[in-house]
């Protein structure tokens, strides 16, 4: 196994956590290189459940190294927080295991703030829905060459000085819009006492990184959120404020495109979304609620319900295009058992007309019908199955018509949240 990019093939929450957490074992290096602690990714050992947002999932193991590159965009409130708790459960985190890049934008109070005013007076047809983090004002004043990075931690009255204006920047806005301004006094201060706690932590990621090709040593670039949550490539408005897709983990963390030796796309055997915007094969009757309910769908970021419908194989065509994804993870296999037909979509109506991809604008993604294939359920047990000889015989039908449709292999099968209940069918990963 060499070099592996995974990535979400949906909308998010396609149990990239689970997968990345499993192939860590073989890697020594593991990268985060975009987003933000928007990401909710669940990890389960045993009777140990792990929920993590902002470090990487390698964290969890010992003698690993985990970097969180210069694409991600990093709250060091929340950093803290997520530390501690982890130290708190008999992890350790010491400077050997985490590399926070020094060139990370901040996401500071005052983005946070914005984010929720922003979605706050939006009305509910026009409202993202977002994690309410900050995630997109932080993105915005990094591409608005007015954002702050951790390097700038190092100088204090340049630091302040630069915060003081991005503050009178926004105030402007909030005041206008009759909000209370925001004073950013206290915030510097736990800006400040934040940083000195994360301080071992920042160095400069890329050089390290480089260090550790040189050495020849195995990397795994998680990504966060998914494929059609990519600021270009996805459904735009209702999207994210980061790439997503594979090209951005040697952006998000300074390595070259030449060291990517695999892409692996995380696809849910059916889809979920969290959040507002278009979801063609969207269930919002019964089925949608028991596929939720089976699958536990829940937000673990926001607590939100997630949306539910069928797997959407014109999706994952344009995600395995768009990131050169080599083989596909399909998770949650599991949750499909107890259907007794279970519908593929490989094509939309749009205004009557058959079409096999996803339109560019909201308004037609809104109205696409979805065309679909119809599978006879296997209605069996599959939780926890390892061997793909152990797979009920529709089952591998469904498995097979997928790679069939979206022209990609499936190379690894999910069939339950614990790292162990896992089929690896390519032998370059395991
Ligand atoms: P991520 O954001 O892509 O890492 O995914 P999340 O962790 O937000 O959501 C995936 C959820 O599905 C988590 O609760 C996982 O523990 C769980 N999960 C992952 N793979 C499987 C699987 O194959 N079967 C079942 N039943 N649950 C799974
Ligand atoms: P993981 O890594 C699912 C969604 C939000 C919202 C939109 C924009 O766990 O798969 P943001 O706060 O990023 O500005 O919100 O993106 N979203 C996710 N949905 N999984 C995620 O991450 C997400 N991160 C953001 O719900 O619709
Ligand atoms: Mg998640």
């Amino acid at each position: 196994m060499s070099n592996i990019v995974v990535i979400g093939t949906q909308w998010g929450d396609e149990g990239k956590g689970k997968i990345v957490d499993l192939l860590s074992e073989k890697s020594e290096i593991i990268v985060r290189f975009q987003g933000g602690h928007n990401a909710g990714h669940t990890l389960v050992i045993g009777s140990n459940e792990y929920k993590l947002s902002l470090l990487p999932s390698g964290i969890i193991r010992k003698k690993k190294i985990s970097i969180i590159g210069n694409g991600v965009v990093v709250d060091l409130l929340h950093l803290c927080k997520e530390i501690n708790e982890l130290i708190a459960r008999d992890i350790s985190i010491t400077s050997k295991n985490l590399k926070l890049s020094e060139n990370c934008f901040l996401i500071l109070p005052i983005h946070k703030y914005i984010d929720e005013l922003r979605e706050g007076i939006k009305n509910s047809a026009e409202k993202i829905g977002t994690t309410g983090r900050g995630i997109g004002p932080a993105y915005e004043d990094k591409v608005g060459r007015r954002g702050l990075r951790i390097a700038d931690l190092k100088n204090k009255v340049f630091f302040e000085k630069k915060m003081r204006a991005l503050y009178q920047f926004y105030n402007i806005w909030i005041a206008g819009s009759g909000f209370k301004k925001r004073n950013y006094k206290k915030d510097l201060q736990l800006i400040f006492e934040s940083y000195q706690k994360v301080q071992p932590y920042v160095c400069n990621t890329w050089l390290e990184l480089n260090k550790y090709i040189k050495a020849e040593k195995k990397i795994l670039f998680e990504g966060a959120q998914g494929t059609f949550l990519d600021v270009d490539h996805g459904t735009y408005p209702y999207v994210t404020s980061s790439n997503t897709i594979s090209g951005n983990a040697t952006i998000g963390s300074g390595v070259g495109p030449n060291l990517i030796s695999y892409v692996l796309g995380i696809t849910k055997a059916y889809t979920t979304r969290v959040g507002n915007g278009p979801f063609p094969t969207e269930e919002k009757g019964n089925l949608g609620k028991k596929l939720a309910k089976v699958g536990k769908e829940i937000g673990t970021v926001t607590g939100r319900k997630r949306r539910c419908g069928w797997f959407d194989a014109v999706l994952i065509k344009k995600a395995v295009i768009i990131s050169g994804v080599s083989g596909l993870a399909l998770t949650k296999l599991d949750v499909l058992d107890g259907f007794d037909e279970i519908k593929i979509c490989y094509a939309y109506k749009l205004n009557g007309k058959q079409i096999d991809f996803l339109p560019l604008n909201e308004d037609e993604q809104k109205i696409l019908i979805p065309v679909y294939k119809s599978l006879p359920g296997w209605q069996s047990n599959t939780f926890g199955i390892k061997k793909f000889e152990d797979l009920p015989d529709k089952a591998v039908a469904f498995v097979k018509e997928i790679e069939k449709l979206v022209m990609c292999s499936i190379d690894i099968i999910s069939t339950g949240p614990d790292r162990l209940h896992t089929i690896v069918l390519n032998k370059f990963l395991s």
